[in-house]
């Protein structure tokens, strides 16, 4: 350690002790010591890395917030942080379940959502991700993406006191609760919006704006335009001329990170939120956080070390807090986020896009090969597994892993994209077209589970809805065994079809991704427990699914060894685990094809003579093979 660096640090620490309140118990302030003496070197040097050692003077600033914010937190979450850190594999059970949904869209407002706890509970949900629910404009908030307070609740939804009540009402019923962290931008109504577009400097720099076009004309050279529809490029113009970076819509601002004030100013909304009882923060947008001329601006080294810094402050102040990364982008920048010390939950958005591939192909090849070689990540991190999130669907898969099975990437999106959004003869799928950009030939695809996976097509012709039943258990099915959170977008449990109301409302038309967010389906979840009905088909189906998972351990954690099929529309894979304390193996078989498949007697050899088929609880005979019905799936236990 060189001399001026153990100053600082000496320097930091009597700060620390004179900031020590009377109130603060020893044992709290010396489980705060302790972690300063573990996490600060590490947060030191990540703030030289990003900002040099002239912003000691702000890292000092930050870990005073730092210990406020320790010494604010309430008794029952530093409980929780302490029996967190007893426990802190916690998330990688198999008994977890997340739900996602929009709190006015699916209950009215807080006090509606804590009606549905008995639901959750009903379904097995462990981990709930209420969307954005901050104060936001009232016309257009990108479904409340753009913040104007962070410390305040969209007050339709309801106040602070009513989420904090809720966190601990969730927590009481088993629930996790996550939120956005909404890092990158804020709203151009927030103060420090309205601060730099007045001229005062000390908000100006908070954001990155130019007076004329040069910059902006230098950046957008290498930047990739986001949101086409809303803007070209990646800046917009303000009243009096000057030109301010929006990656997304025109009223999201992104925040200048090269700034340390905005490190500090940001962390202490995190740790606003932390001591509200959330569990979980949703790192939007991280690929974006940092900016370098000449590059694409997105996924740069400093973004980790940002990530990393946010990470070290959580650890000193909210000790049982995690993150989530949302970064849906090239999965060798996917898995990059994740890590202990950086996001220890991330979205897997290959395997999301590839599940909708395979049902489309009716072949595995790109999602065996992804579990093959892109499922594994570090201990102490999982995936959050989904089927379909809020937003759009990418085709995030890599097209050199796509090159090694002759397909070509450019081109099979323009078929994915034609197959999803029905201009393929005979598509089941009913999405809509996202940022369509004829420019670069881009595309993404909204829609609910329900209608991408062919039942709005099947009500539409009057055929059998089945088909589309069992594409949705199948997606489902997947998300449920590979290892990880599943994550379901509340409403696709009982099928919930595309909602085109949004054409109608002008600040969402031009938003396709509305599609997929329909109101709470009230006449659907009526009907879920009867397994006559379209609904309770696909709930009784689901919720099965669901229990089996919650009673089989070897689907903890996230270890999955390839399966060999030699069947090219069935997928395989095999979750070696533990059960009471034995090593077990449970063997997946999913069959992405409308027809029945054969796997061969040579191909199951190396399994035992018979298994444990968990779904039914039967004992199956493998010596023979085995066929699987259309879209059919077999957990073996052997
Ligand atoms: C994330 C959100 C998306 C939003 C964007 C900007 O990608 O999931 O809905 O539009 O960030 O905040
Ligand atoms: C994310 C993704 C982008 C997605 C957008 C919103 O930031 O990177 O692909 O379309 O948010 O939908």
């Amino acid at each position: 350690m060189d001399s001026a660096h153990a100053l600082t640090e000496n320097h930091i620490r009597a700060a620390l002790q004179s900031a020590r309140r009377e109130t603060t118990s020893g044992t709290d302030w010396e489980s705060f010591e302790a972690r300063f003496d573990t996490e600060f070197p590490r947060l030191q040097s990540l703030f030289h890395r990003i900002y040099g050692p002239d912003a000691d003077t702000e890292l000092l600033q930050v870990v005073l917030d730092a210990a406020a914010s320790w010494q604010e937190r309430p008794e029952d979450l530093k409980t929780l942080d302490a029996s967190r850190a007893m426990a802190p594999d916690w998330f990688s059970s198999n008994r977890m379940l997340g739900g996602v949904c929009y709190v006015d869209l699916y209950a009215g407002n807080l006090a509606g959502l804590r009606e549905r706890i008995p639901y959750f509970r009903e379904l097995g949900l462990t981990y709930l991700h209420l969307m954005p629910l901050f104060l936001a404009p009232a016309e257009n908030s990108d479904g409340g993406y753009a913040v104007s307070s962070y410390r305040d609740v969209d007050p339709t939804l309801g106040t602070m006191d009513e989420l904090a009540d809720l966190a601990r009402e969730l927590r009481g019923n088993g629930i996790a609760l996550v939120v956005d962290f909404i890092f990158n931008h804020t709203s151009n109504e927030h103060e420090w919006a309205r601060g730099a577009v007045a001229g005062d400097p000390e908000y100006s720099d908070f954001y990155w704006i130019y007076p004329d076009r040069q910059m902006p004309d230098a950046y957008e050279r290498t930047v990739r335009e986001i949101f086409p529809d809303d803007h070209p490029g990646s800046f917009v113009q303000l009243d009096d001329g000057r030109w301010i970076w929006a990656t997304f819509h025109s009223f999201q601002w992104d925040l200048n990170y090269r700034n340390p004030r905005v490190f500090r100013a940001m962390a202490g909304e995190m740790l606003y939120l932390a001591n509200q009882g959330v569990d979980v923060v949703r790192m939007d947008a991280v690929a974006f956080i940092w900016k370098q001329l000449g590059t694409t601006c997105e996924s740069l080294p400093e973004a980790h070390l940002l990530l990393q810094a946010f990470n070290a402050v959580c650890r000193l102040a909210a000790p049982s807090l995690l993150f989530k990364s949302e970064a849906i982008v090239h999965p060798d920048e996917v898995v990059q986020y994740i890590d202990p010390g950086e996001c220890q939950l991330s979205y897997n958005p290959l395997q999301m896009a590839l599940i909708w591939n395979s049902l489309a192909t009716r072949e595995v090849s790109l999602l065996a090969q992804a579990l093959e070689r892109r499922h594994a990540i570090p201990d102490g991190t999982t995936w959050v597994n989904y089927v379909r999130s809020h937003d759009d669907i990418g085709w995030t898969f890599s097209d050199e892993d796509a090159a090694e099975f002759g397909i070509n990437g450019h081109d099979h999106r323009r078929f994915l994209n034609a197959f999803f959004v029905n201009r393929f003869p005979d598509s089941f799928a009913r999405g809509v077209p996202f940022q369509d950009n004829p420019r670069t030939g881009d595309c993404r695809i909204s829609g609910t589970t329900a209608s991408l996976a062919g039942l709005e097509a099947a009500q539409q012709t009057g055929e059998e809805t089945d088909a589309a039943v069992a594409r949705i258990l199948l997606a489902h099915s997947i998300i449920l065994s590979t290892g990880g959170i599943p994550l379901l977008y509340l409403g696709d449990e009982v099928g919930q079809l595309n909602d085109y109301g949004y054409l109608e409302d002008p600040a969402k038309a031009d938003d396709s991704r509305w599609v997929g967010r329909p109101g709470y389906p009230a006449d659907r979840y009526a009907t879920r427990q009867d397994p006559g009905t379209e609904a309770g088909a696909i709930f009784t189906r689901l919720r099965q699914l669901i229990d089996v998972r919650k009673r089989t351990p070897e689907f903890a954690g996230g270890r999955l060894v390839p399966f060999t099929t030699h069947n090219a529309h069935v997928l395989g894979y095999q979750r070696p685990g533990l059960l009471d304390g034995e090593e077990s193996t449970v063997v997946v078989l999913a069959n992405f094809a409308e027809t029945p498949q054969h796997i061969g007697a040579e191909t199951l050899s190396g399994l035992p003579e018979t298994a444990l088929e968990l779904l039914t609880g039967e004992p199956t005979h493998l010596r023979t093979g085995l066929t699987l019905e259309p879209h059919g799936v077999r957990w073996l236990r052997v």
